[in-house]
């Protein structure tokens, strides 16, 4: 699973230009989900040139409200689904830094769209949270909020350490690795039917670190913000990915 987290970042002219340069360097292949999560107002345009491309690609957000009615500026999962949106992103850690996205509230928009589209839910610790090695309670913390409930397999979860958010410094593969497998540990002890999620790993994957990444057993994916804003290094993401780099 590979999905590109656009953020407050597109034009018209960007989206057409990144839909020439990711079918020049897309080699095909099946089963892969790719997911773009283009900011709101481009999704329809977006939908509608991949449409008519014929691409496979699936069109999501970055996030969405927990309910309708009186509440500006909010989208809801309803208009989501009516827009042909397969995915939302949640939690992303710039809603929680930037938008004071408590817990709570993830929560609650959670269990609004775990059922109707696929979810990723985003957690990560600080840099300050990992130099007192905190990383581990820090994200049990996030996950608590699927504690005991039934979850989806269409739930995936994307490990962001923040630090390492377009500043180009990763942990190592073999330490994501490990991250993940705590996190698959974490969440399949504590749901109602002890699912297994998807983990992705996001954080300043690029295309010359991605193979090191998809290498590792318990590392299913990737959420990608910066290199997504190119549709060469996007579309290459992918083919590594699918064991075509060339
Ligand atoms: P980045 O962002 O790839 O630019 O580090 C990842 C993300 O925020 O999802």
């Amino acid at each position: 699973m590979i999905v590109a987290n656009w953020k407050c970042n597109g034009s018209k002219k960007m989206i057409q230009d990144w839909l020439r340069q990711y079918m020049d360097t897309f080699i095909s292949s099946t089963g892969t989900y790719v997911g773009i999560a283009p900011p709101y107002m481009y999704v329809e345009h977006f939908l509608n040139l991949i449409n008519e491309y014929g691409l496979d690609i699936k069109l999501g957000v970055q996030d969405v409200d927990k309910s309708s009615g009186a509440r500006t500026s909010a989208i809801s999962i309803d208009m989501i689904q009516d827009m042909d949106c397969k995915f939302t992103i949640l939690g992303h850690s710039e809603k929680r830094v930037i938008f004071n996205e408590s817990n709570e509230n993830i929560s609650k928009k959670l269990d609004i769209a775990i059922d109707k589209v696929d979810a990723i839910y985003c957690i990560g610790e600080s840099a300050e949270e990992n130099n007192k090695n905190q990383t581990k309670d820090i994200l049990e913390n996030q996950l608590s909020i699927i504690k005991g409930k039934i979850i989806p397999s269409s739930f995936s979860i994307a490990y962001e350490p923040v630090w390492a958010i377009g500043t180009g410094n990763t942990p190592t593969p073999e330490d994501i690795n490990d991250i993940h497998k705590f996190i698959k540990d974490v969440v399949q002890s504590s749901t109602e039917n002890n699912i297994v999620p998807t983990v992705l790993y996001g954080g300043s994957v690029n295309e010359a670190n991605a193979e090191s990444f998809f290498k590792q057993n318990y590392i299913d994916g990737a959420l990608i913000g910066g290199a997504s804003l190119e549709g060469k290094s996007f579309a290459n993401i992918v083919n590594i990915f699918n064991g075509k780099n060339l």
